[in-house]
């Protein structure tokens, strides 16, 4: 094969390539993220290659009625939240990328998802490239008991990652983790750009040529983004990144590419002893610890893909002795809520420009719908008024700049929510109140704009 020895320049931010060297990425706008990686092309690149289709389909022309979808059936993984994330299941032959901080339980979730299709007499074959076959036995130790169908390999070379998966002819893979492995075609380093790109190039090819389904880890920067995430990511056919507080102890998984299902789903998970237990009603999960009888302290409905999420929202308003008051907002975006706090003085005659304004959303969930607004709004009037809201009480609807209350959207899934909770009130835009109809053991409290919130809560 003829091969051309070249070198460029990667910014390592987000995979931009150039001839030349530059102080700042045109694309990200990252300083001094590029770095000088001798690549070695070979002519036929393994990503036009990997782009074929899958197991004996390469090539060939289909008239669209007569491909049958039960062709491709959907593999469950025995984690009810890994499975809504993922669409339903494991498609065979696709390519899944796990993304997420250190120590976050990329690894501990991918074994679980080992043990439970080995379980099923299912082949496994674990490959990783950051810890010993120890300290996985250690790690699975902790989980349980594990079948004899699950196979591991410690190993960074790609080419006998290959041969392995050839050997063993399993039905799942996992890479732990891409930027330790490397592919002898290239000269980079492992984790450099050039060098995860063709190393999922690669695998690509792998998952679409045997129809094996490959599960990749992929840590990401301080930024919050995969080593080159631009080529990874639209390489694979599914994204999930695993985010949370790493002091909390529950840890969201959510798809941000999905070719086979919705991509605003999340999977909530809870790190415990014997590695990741699911948690299938957040709602009572973040509401735990709530303070009772607290000025500042809401209840918000947000929406997570097709589910309703209660959060508390909490507001912290006092006086400042700064010249420029302070305003700390954790889980919410700190221009929406500076919005807010003028729509307040403004429509409310709420004066808060010498106070400092804190706003935080428990649990370190975020929440960056509009459908917060009158959370935060109410919460904010609660503690600058010094009013408690009833333990009770929802709210959620979006504030206008004219402090008009306007519809969101799911509005009767969130109400139901309220209630299955045990929630007896919910604050919501007046529009939603004819739509919704009656609610058995709800009072439906509809408000036009924010003065008229002033009506429900003295
Ligand atoms: P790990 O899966 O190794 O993270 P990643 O692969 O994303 O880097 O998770 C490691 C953390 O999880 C570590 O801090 C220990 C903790 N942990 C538990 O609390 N309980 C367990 O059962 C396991 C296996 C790990
Ligand atoms: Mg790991």
């Amino acid at each position: 094969m003829a091969k051309g020895k070249s070198s460029v320049f990667f910014c390592q931010n987000c995979g931009y390539e150039s001839a030349k060297w530059m102080g700042q990425c045109p694309v990200c706008r990252e300083w001094n993220t590029f770095a000088e990686e001798p690549v070695t092309k070979s002519v036929k690149s393994s990503r036009a290659a990997g782009n074929r289709g899958a197991a004996g389909t390469s090539g060939r022309v289909q008239q669209l009625n007569t491909i049958d979808l039960k062709d491709t059936p959907r593999e469950g993984t025995g984690i009810g939240e890994l499975d809504r994330v993922l669409g339903g299941g494991i498609v065979p032959g696709s390519l899944v990328l796990v993304g997420g901080d250190p120590g976050i339980g990329k690894s501990t979730l991918l074994l679980q998802v080992c043990r439970n299709l080995a379980g099923r007499e299912q082949k496994v074959l674990y490959v990783s490239g950051e810890e010993s076959l120890q300290q996985i036995r250690m790690r699975a130790d902790r989980m349980g008991q594990f079948a004899d169908s699950l196979y591991l390999l410690c190993e960074t070379d790609l080419e006998r990652v290959r041969e392995a998966i050839e050997e063993t002819k399993p039905s799942v893979v996992i890479i732990d983790s891409i930027q330790t492995m490397f592919n002898e075609a290239v000269s980079s380093a492992p984790g450099s750009v050039s060098q995860v790109r063709e190393t999922t190039g690669v695998l690509l090819q792998i998952a679409k040529g045997s129809g094996v389904t490959i599960f990749i880890v992929g840590h990401v920067t301080k930024e919050g983004v995969v080593a080159g995430p631009r080529v990874l990511e639209h390489m694979v056919d599914t994204v999930l990144y695993f985010e949370g507080d790493r002091n909390a102890s529950y840890r969201i998984l959510r798809s941000v590419k999905n070719r086979f299902g919705s991509t605003n789903e999340i999977g909530v998970f809870e790190m415990c002893g014997e590695g990741l237990r699911e948690v299938p009603n957040p709602s009572e999960y973040m509401l735990e610890g709530k303070p009772e009888n607290a000025s500042g302290s809401v209840v918000a409905c947000a929406m997570e893909g097709t589910r309703p999420v209660l959060i508390e929202v909490q507001a912290l308003v006092g006086r400042s002795s700064l010249a420029y008051p302070r305003r700390t907002v954790e889980g919410a975006d700190i221009n929406r809520v500076n919005l807010l706090l003028a729509v307040l003085e403004k429509r409310m005659g709420l004066l808060l420009s010498s106070s400092d304004v804190y706003v935080n959303i428990a649990g370190g969930m975020r929440m960056r719908e509009p459908a917060a607004d009158l959370g935060i709004v109410l919460a904010l009037i609660s503690s600058a008024r010094d009013i408690v809201i009833s333990d009770r009480t929802i709210a959620f609807g979006e504030v206008g700049l004219s402090g008009e209350v306007r519809s969101v959207s799911m509005a009767k899934q969130r109400v139901l929510e309220a209630r299955r909770l045990g929630f007896d009130t919910v604050i919501l835009p007046q529009s939603h109140c004819r739509t919704i109809g009656a609610v058995e053991g709800i009072r439906l409290c509809g408000v036009r704009s924010v003065r008229d919130l002033m009506t429900y809560i003295r």
